[in-house]
């Protein structure tokens, strides 16, 4: 087969346009042989697509006297405004230059209806969420509301009573530290997640790097955990589904400062408990009894940089809360490698409408229900992703500054950070009878693990 090395221009060059009998057309004005001596009819005949860029003239490939384009409309273009009247384009490609009448954009209007007005901001300041719905049918007959960050200006300082200290990173909420600081949820006050900044080591001493693989090969899947006590961690069921029969084969390591240097605790799974309510996607947490207990901080080992996270004890994380998500997850969304450091991501709890609006149109959105949290960033820019699951979501106890575990990362957007579009994170609030029973007692889990495990054999 013969194909041309070289692309020659068309040689088709339309200059002008000219009206004749009320009709544009166009005039070419340029046309001819580029293969100059060489163009014959024969050729012509034989390789006609070479031949008419090369030979136009003798080919008889000048006349082109219309106008004409080359592509029909393409789609509308997504409306710019949801409410209010917004415009859309459509575009199409012409042969000739525009000036030969023929339109290659149309703009038209859209949404015209009226949007709804904003509800009051959920708080005056240090950031709260507004709502705006609108009356309108899309595809599904529902038109969802429009969910913002509002009065985004940090609350007024406040001075802390004696005794006191401030809540981390505010200087508007105090808090009692607890007098038993390595029990557990320590608060140092000297101390992928999308946006986040480097945890200093052991800020966060029940983080947990879990990964999975066999001993043989290469290990192959990382996720985040939370340390319960010396002998138990918890993570997401998701992480270690895979791995309930050969425990072994987790490789958890606590007090870890990079993920590639040593240091820190290595211990491996002894026992995978995954919720017996775990459906795929709700209630996407387990539990890991550790073949080896790590050794935990206390006042005579205070520089080991491993201590539990309490529970929430009853705690319900309030709306408008700032929550804190820990993991080494890709800290960028366009570059899904996992984190060097530590990161950690200041996100507010919102209320569980938002994401169930933000994931309307996923298939997932049906089993979004009150065993999750929606936690994350309205404007965008800061959030969990690849490779944080199973990692902790924590926040400050309302009375004493000890951090508890509030959630679980489960699953978001698959652009991390993407505006409008709040992570989910499995929330430990209603789990902690299940847990205290796991943990605490020596009551056999079979009934627990595998009952109800679609898919298991
Ligand atoms: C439509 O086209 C105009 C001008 O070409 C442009 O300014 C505008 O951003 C486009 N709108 C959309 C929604 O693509
Ligand atoms: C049509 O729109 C495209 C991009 O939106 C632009 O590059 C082009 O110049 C426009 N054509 C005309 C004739 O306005
Ligand atoms: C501290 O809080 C401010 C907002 O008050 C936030 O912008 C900043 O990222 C937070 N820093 C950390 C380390 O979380
Ligand atoms: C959450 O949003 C729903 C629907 O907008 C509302 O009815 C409910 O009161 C909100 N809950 C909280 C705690 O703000
Ligand atoms: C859901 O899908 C429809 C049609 O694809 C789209 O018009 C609408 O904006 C989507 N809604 C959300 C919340 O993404
Ligand atoms: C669990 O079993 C161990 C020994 O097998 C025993 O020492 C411990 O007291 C038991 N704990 C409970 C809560 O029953």
């Amino acid at each position: 087969m013969i194909s041309p090395k070289i692309i020659f221009l068309l040689c088709v060059v339309i200059k002008t346009c000219a009206t004749k009998n009320g009709k544009t057309e166009a005039k070419s004005s340029e046309c001819v042989d580029r293969w100059k001596g060489k163009c014959s009819k024969l050729w012509c005949r034989l390789l006609p697509e070479i031949m008419k860029n090369r030979c136009p003239r003798t080919c008889g490939m000048c006349e082109r006297n219309e106008c004409f384009c080359e592509q029909a409309w393409l789609g509308w273009s997504e409306c710019s405004a949801t409410c209010n009247g917004g415009v859309r384009n459509r575009s199409r490609i012409c042969g000739a230059p525009a000036s030969c009448g023929l339109e290659q954009n149309q703009t038209q209007q859209c949404n015209a209806i009226a949007c709804g007005i904003w509800s009051p901001c959920s708080k005056f300041c240090g950031t709260g969420t507004r709502m705006r719905s609108r009356d309108c049918a899309d595809i599904k007959g529902k038109c969802p509301p429009k969910y913002q960050d509002c009065n985004t200006t940090p609350c007024p300082s406040m001075t802390c009573p004696r005794g006191q200290v401030y809540r981390y990173n505010t200087s508007s909420s105090c808090c009692v530290p607890s007098l038993t600081p390595f029990k557990c949820g320590s608060f140092k006050l000297d101390s992928n997640i999308v946006g986040g900044t480097d945890s200093k080591p052991s800020e966060w001493p029940w983080m947990l790097l879990f990964r999975m693989g066999n001993k043989q090969s290469v290990n192959f899947v990382y996720c985040g955990g939370s340390l319960i006590n010396s002998k138990w961690a918890i993570t997401a069921a998701h992480c270690v589904t895979s791995w309930i029969y050969m425990p072994q084969h987790i490789r958890i390591q606590a007090g870890l400062k990079k993920i590639r240097g040593n240091g820190g605790q290595v211990s491996y799974g002894k026992r995978v408990v995954i919720h017996h309510f775990y459906n795929g996607v709700a209630f996407d947490v387990a539990l890991v009894e550790l073949e080896t207990p790590f050794i935990l901080a206390s006042n005579e080992n205070i520089d080991i940089g491993v201590s539990p996270i309490c529970l929430p004890k009853g705690e319900s994380t309030p709306i408008d809360a700032h929550c804190y998500a820990i993991g080494w997850g890709a800290a960028d969304p366009f570059n899904v490698l996992i984190s060097q450091h530590l990161q950690h991501v200041r996100l507010r709890n919102l209320n569980l409408s938002v994401c169930e609006h933000a994931y309307y149109n996923d298939s997932k959105s049906g089993f979004i229900d009150t065993s999750f949290l929606c936690v994350g960033k309205l404007s965008g820019g800061a959030d969990t992703c690849i490779g944080d699951s199973g990692g902790p979501l924590v926040c400050q106890s309302s009375s004493s500054c000890s951090w508890y575990l509030a959630g679980i990362t489960a699953f978001g957007s698959k652009t991390c950070g993407a505006p409008g579009k709040p992570g989910l994170y499995t929330k430990v609030e209603e789990l902690e009878v299940w847990i205290d029973l796991m943990v605490n007692s020596n009551s056999t889990d079979e009934d627990f693990i595998f009952a109800d495990q679609p898919g298991l054999s």
